[in-house]
């Protein structure tokens, strides 16, 4: 009921992406989503090169499933290693997380390889068409980490009336209801992010989790003053020093530097740990729907039992009418 082309296209069972979430998808939450049949992507934004080449290797020693690499590209030539790693290593799927990285596309597609496109407005999905897009994920204001302004809700539809390729949808998505409706919307498929953080296979800093676990819709902020570009993180002192001081804050990526020498940026727990009251803890709007740390695998296949039983229920409803 619930398989669409794009899992053709894919490879994959179920249409349910793991988001590419930078430093928090890596290979043990990555393979296991993508061993519970939907697919995962490497979060590349924080690995140089030979790092990037580790946790490839790594996705391969626990999955012969299919997975994608995700990186951010705002100045294309910034990510020109990693990509020469992704083209050694062989990897079919790659995710553009923060602009079109033109240059590459045409020998990504001369590798076979499908090029998804993250985008926030209409103007943006029919750029990455027109720039040899396979694939656009439309991300309504809702997600986690850089976002738009507009909702997923208003969003999604009018990208798949505007371009030919398949959506995807993400932000806010965390249960079966959201891939229904997601589905209902025109996309054939969702990106889930958030809720994949609240699993023990992600790299997350112990309070970066709790922090998940205790916050609900409204508690979240999107501001530019960890990175410099807008980003959806969960409210607390240090961000909302900011709102006050906007002007002071820099651009994207300077602002990044900045944030990592006032040790604001570990939210995957690899260094000085989280400061839940400083650090940098991105997060969708989609909060208040995950009150469990559970396997990756349970969460999938808890969002597509119920997303099935969602359908089930619509079904008979409908009969009955
Ligand atoms: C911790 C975190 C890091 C993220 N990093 C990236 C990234 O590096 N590249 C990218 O394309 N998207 C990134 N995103 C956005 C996701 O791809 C996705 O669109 C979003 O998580 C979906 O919304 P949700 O978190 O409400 O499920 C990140 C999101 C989070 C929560």
């Amino acid at each position: 009921m619930l398989r669409t082309a794009l899992c053709d296209q894919l490879g994959i069972e179920y249409p349910v992406i793991l988001a590419g979430m930078g430093g928090v998808s890596m290979h043990r939450l990555v393979a296991a989503v993508s061993n519970a049949g939907g697919l995962g992507i490497i979060g590349a934004a924080t690995l140089d090169a030979a790092a990037l080449r580790d946790e490839i290797h790594r996705v391969r020693e626990l999955t012969d499933k299919p997975f994608a690499v995700d990186l951010l590209a705002p100045i294309p030539e910034m990510i020109r290693p990693q990509m020469q790693v992704v083209f050694d290593e062989g990897v079919k799927i790659f995710v553009a997380g923060l602009a079109v990285p033109q240059q590459f596309i045409a020998e990504m597609h001369e590798r076979g390889m499908t090029v998804i496109v993250m985008i926030g407005k209409v103007r943006h999905a029919v750029k990455a068409e027109m720039a040899g897009a396979d694939v656009v994920a439309a991300q309504g204001t809702e997600a986690g980490g850089h976002t738009g302004e507009i909702g997923g809700m208003a969003l999604v539809p009018q990208v798949v009336d505007a371009v030919k390729i398949p959506v995807i949808a993400a932000g806010g998505i965390a249960d079966g209801r959201g891939l229904v409706a997601a589905l209902a919307l025109g996309a054939q498929g969702v990106i889930v992010g958030t809720r994949f953080i609240a699993t023990p296979e992600a790299q997350a800093a112990p309070a970066y989790r709790e922090a998940i676990l205790r916050s609900g819709e409204a508690d979240t902020v999107r501001t530019r003053c960890y990175t410099g570009k807008p980003a959806r993180t969960i409210r607390n002192t240090y961000n909302e020093s900011w709102e006050r001081r906007q002007d002071e804050i820099k651009p994207f990526p300077l602002q990044v530097m900045y944030s990592a020498q006032q040790g604001v940026m570990d939210y995957m727990g690899v260094g000085q740990g989280a400061d839940p009251e400083r650090c940098f803890m991105p997060a969708g709007q989609g909060l208040g729907l995950i009150r469990d740390n559970k396997p990756a695998a349970e969460v999938l296949a808890d969002i597509v039992r119920e997303a099935q039983e969602v359908l089930a229920a619509l079904a008979e409803r409908h009969s009955r009418d």
